[in-house]
């Protein structure tokens, strides 16, 4: 991961309203909970279903997804392996200011690197929690939510995920989980994790 060196004229700025302080508003911990695995694994339509569960159980959250992320914030990003670490340096970054808010954030990238994912790991410590959505390429393919495997297979999209440009799966990721398998499944399991880890 590229992480730049910053101005020495820098200097932090501690708030008042501390995260201990909103956190306890809250009643919850902040927390990252980071969702990894190839496009239409689900990913999205997970961390949106567990948003709505612990939205109604009073949790404040927000769903950072990489196809919203990339209409923006990383609008300048390709799909190159070094433009792919860049995409998951700020948003790890930019994750961990959401965190220091109180807020339980769920994200939604392919993050096919292993490196990068581990140093958003190194950034946020125990806050960081890898979520593995596991599905088979072929799965996923068949899906084809958006039709880009077609396209990627027709050879209209370069570097695409599982196709010509490699997905990494997680060595030790905190929750497994098969999204091939019914979504509510996968749901109920993810916010049962979620509730454990931002007990205060
Ligand atoms: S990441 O690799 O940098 O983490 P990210 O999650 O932001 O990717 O974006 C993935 C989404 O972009 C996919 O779900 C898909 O809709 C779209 N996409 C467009 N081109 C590609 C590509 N070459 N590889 C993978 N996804 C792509």
């Amino acid at each position: 991961m590229i992480e730049y060196e910053k101005s020495s004229n820098v200097v932090w700025h501690n708030a008042t309203v501390t995260r201990k302080r909103r956190e306890r508003q809250n009643g919850h911990k902040g927390g990252l909970f980071w969702f990894t695995g190839l496009s239409g694994a689900g990913k999205s339509t997970l961390a949106h279903s567990v948003e709505e569960t612990l939205y109604q159980n009073g949790y404040r959250t927000f769903v950072l997804d990489g196809d919203n992320v990339r209409h923006g914030l990383c609008a300048d990003l390709s799909f190159s392996d070094e433009d792919r670490k860049e995409n998951i340096r700020r948003i790890g970054h930019m994750s961990m200011l959401y965190v220091e808010a109180g807020i339980v954030v769920l994200t939604a990238f392919i993050s096919p690197f292993r490196a990068d994912r581990e140093n958003v790991r190194k950034i946020s410590g125990s806050d960081f929690h890898e979520i593995y959505c596991k599905c088979s390429l072929e799965v996923c393919e068949d899906r084809d939510v958006k039709g880009l495997y077609k396209r990627a297979r027709a050879g209209e999209i370069p570097d695409f995920t599982g196709i010509s440009s490699p997905y990494e799966e997680p060595e030790f990721a905190d929750l497994t989980v098969d999204t091939e398998s019914q979504l509510q499944k996968c749901s109920d399991a993810v916010f049962k994790y979620i509730v454990d880890a931002t007990r205060t």
